[in-house]
């Protein structure tokens, strides 16, 4: 079987892209320092613990497993963190990324999926975010995400890493079968903050900023399915095994969301209040991210198949209620 590095296997995304790996007839060898993941969800190969800036640990896991591709997920990537702390983006996102493929480079391994962010573009009012939109991130994890676009470049020209980067709108919901979920601690994305207002977990969802420049107020985000993400990963894994150029892919639907449109689908959906507080903005958030490229479906044949709002918020919500959930 096929061999695949998954970095960050134990964390949200990684743990999906290792379900879908593994029905997909590869063996993902999950690489995680555990500092943000969780060992139990590494559930569909082996488990190597390691952290990205070992190389020794790294140059022993490539070793034993040679590996034919890496998918680097392993990141710290919350936004408000990386401006009050970004030297722990730069050592751990890009000090880290560095170190992997200087590994993946002196073992041979010349294929790399890399997971980057709509966050690179940065706050663009009016301008159509496809992948060839100048990278202007306003904060210290977008900075840190274009910074590895830039090594990977580099790597690929001087030692022929191939890779495909695929920049991520806001990922959300869950594995249908709850197999695995997402479970951040301490959790900062916005729907499991609203399930857990709902839930009775938190007292309320706090709202950063009500004045922004959209209709009502609020933020704007382009909500894609971690399942469709990840079936997205495997079509970059094997445009990268057909030997195809390496390749930049947005992965958002297109279609944008407000805060207060989240809160009130989360309400139809579980049919329960949100309580809510309004709140002063967040540092480091754009007003308004929404995918403008259709690259993904049109080169990959990527079709996000569960991306609809109301069903990102049922799987997670199906997620939310489980006992998986109380850590
Ligand atoms: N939000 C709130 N209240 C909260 C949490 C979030 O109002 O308690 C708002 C944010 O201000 C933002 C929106 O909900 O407008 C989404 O926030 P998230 O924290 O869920 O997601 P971000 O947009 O900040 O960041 C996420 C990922 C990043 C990725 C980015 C791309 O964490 O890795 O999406 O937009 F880069």
């Amino acid at each position: 079987m096929t061999t695949v590095l998954v970095t960050g296997g134990a964390g949200y995304i990684g743990s999906h892209a290792c379900k879908v790996l593994a029905r997909e007839g590869y063996t993902p060898v999950t690489f995680d320092n555990l500092s943000t993941g969780w060992e139990d969800a590494v559930q569909f190969g082996p488990f190597e613990k390691g952290d990205l800036t070992d190389r020794a640990r790294l140059d022993e896991v490539f070793a034993t497993y040679q590996p034919v591709a890496v998918m680097h997920f392993a990141a710290l990537s919350q936004v408000g963190e990386s401006m009050n702390q970004p030297g722990k983006y730069w050592h751990n996102n890009v000090a880290g990324s560095l170190t992997l493929l200087e590994a993946a480079v002196a073992a041979g391994c010349d294929k790399l999926v890399f997971s980057s962010t709509c966050a690179t573009y940065g706050d663009q009012d009016n301008v159509v975010l496809d992948e060839n939109c100048d990278q202007h991130p306003i904060n210290a994890y977008g900075a840190s995400k274009r910074a590895i676009e830039d090594m990977l470049r580099d790597f690929e020209t001087a030692h022929g890493l191939s890779h495909v980067i695929f920049r991520y709108f806001n990922v959300a919901g869950c594995d249908p079968d709850a197999d695995v979920g997402e479970y951040h601690q301490p959790e900062t994305h916005l729907i499991p903050l609203v399930l857990d207002a709902v839930a009775g977990k938190r007292d309320a969802l706090t709202i950063f900023g009500t004045n922004y420049d959209t209709p009502d107020g609020t933020c704007i985000r382009d909500y894609v399915h971690v399942m469709d993400l990840v079936d997205a990963h495997v079509l970059g894994l094997k445009w990268l095994e057909n030997g195809k150029d390496s390749r930049v892919f947005n992965l958002g639907t297109g279609t944008g969301f407000s805060v207060r449109e989240v809160i009130n689908h989360s309400h139809a959906v579980t049919n329960r209040e949100v309580p809510v507080i309004e709140g002063p903005r967040r540092a480091g958030d754009c007003t308004k991210l929404v995918s403008g490229s259709t690259r993904a479906e049109q080169e990959l044949g990527w079709v996000a198949k569960r991306s609809d709002l109301k069903q990102m918020i049922e799987d997670a919500w199906r997620w939310h209620q489980t006992g998986h959930y109380e850590k």
